[in-house]
């Protein structure tokens, strides 16, 4: 009897199932492995004095530790951080300058060793702490040209990461050459047919700075005018504002990451996974977990007659 019930219940099943399948890309599953991944950090903020506010300025270093042993673990393509790598030191009294910036750099020279442990290959974002060790000295240190320049993932095709300087002539702006440089380089990027993540330290959207109203880029609708005009760009990463943010404009997704050197007794840092059609934020400690899909319309196809 209770064999011919399951039976029963078994023709109902398959009754009751639609005769039209899913459209084939809804059935399929998710791909498991990433087209590459990375490891981001920012605001690791160290400075050798006292803890103040939200600021845990000793213990970031053991943060910043852990992170990069539990990065290492990981197959990375690259580790970037967004950006104000110590915190530094500014009196406003000009003769006590030059002190302030051999001390901004002792505290550099603390974090970079830290830093050298990482398996994957490092690249930098530069923030305006990061200056008060002064500019000509943190690009040598940082082994930077200049602070703006852009980077595919060794062995990817059809990506591009953007990498800006937000104080590229002072706080908060790119400046003519840098935005010149951008919309060239995001055109090139196009034509390729390349998808681009932008990297910087600041912010573009006022919804993505919770904390500080005014921190937002300077030349934001330019800039903001310029990733959309291209039509490769994905996302756009930042740090700077030390909570974690997200909104979605004009296609292009906008996060903002937390701070390392506010992550009291856990950590912020993340492992980024980029997929085809979306790229997956792996968050430890503060870092919220994050989804963030796109649709190939974001990338132009190239069209016939373009350079290559
Ligand atoms: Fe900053």
């Amino acid at each position: 009897m209770r064999n011919r019930l399951l039976a029963f219940a078994a023709l109902i099943v398959v009754l009751t199932v639609p005769e039209t399948a899913a459209p084939a890309a809804e059935a399929q599953p998710l791909d498991a492995r990433p087209v590459f991944s990375f490891g981001l950090m920012t605001d690791i903020q160290y400075a050798d004095k006292p803890d103040r506010q939200r600021m845990y300025y000793r213990s970031t270093l053991g943060r910043l530790r852990e992170c990069v042993t539990e990065l290492n673990r990981h197959p990375l393509h690259f580790v970037i951080q967004l950006g104000d790598l110590m915190d530094g030191y500014v009196q406003p009294d000009k003769k006590r300058q030059p002190s302030d910036v051999r001390k901004s750099l002792h505290d550099l020279d603390r974090v970079l060793p830290e830093l050298r442990r990482l398996d994957a290959k490092l690249y930098h974002v530069i923030g305006n702490h990061c200056l008060r060790a002064g500019r000509e000295t943190v690009h040598k240190r940082l082994g930077l040209e200049r602070g703006y320049y852009d980077f595919a993932p060794r062995d990817v095709e059809r990506w591009r990461m953007v990498v800006l300087d937000s104080m590229g002539i002072e706080y908060g702006e790119l400046g003519k050459e840098q935005t010149e440089w951008l919309e060239a380089t995001l055109a090139k990027a196009a034509n390729r047919n390349e998808r681009v993540i932008v990297f910087n330290h600041f912010p573009l959207l006022r919804e993505t700075t919770t904390r500080y109203d005014m921190i937002f880029l300077k030349n934001q609708p330019a800039i903001r005018d310029i990733l959309d005009r291209s039509g490769c760009v994905v996302a756009y990463f930042a740090g700077h504002d030390h909570a974690a943010a997200y909104a979605k404009d004009l296609g292009i997704h906008h996060v903002t990451f937390p701070a390392m050197a506010e992550a009291h007794k856990t950590n912020a840092y993340a492992i980024i996974d980029v997929f085809d059609d979306r790229i997956e934020i792996r968050g430890f400690g503060n870092v919220p977990g994050r989804s963030l899909r796109f649709t190939v319309s974001n990338s132009r196809p190239a069209t016939a007659g373009n350079p290559r």
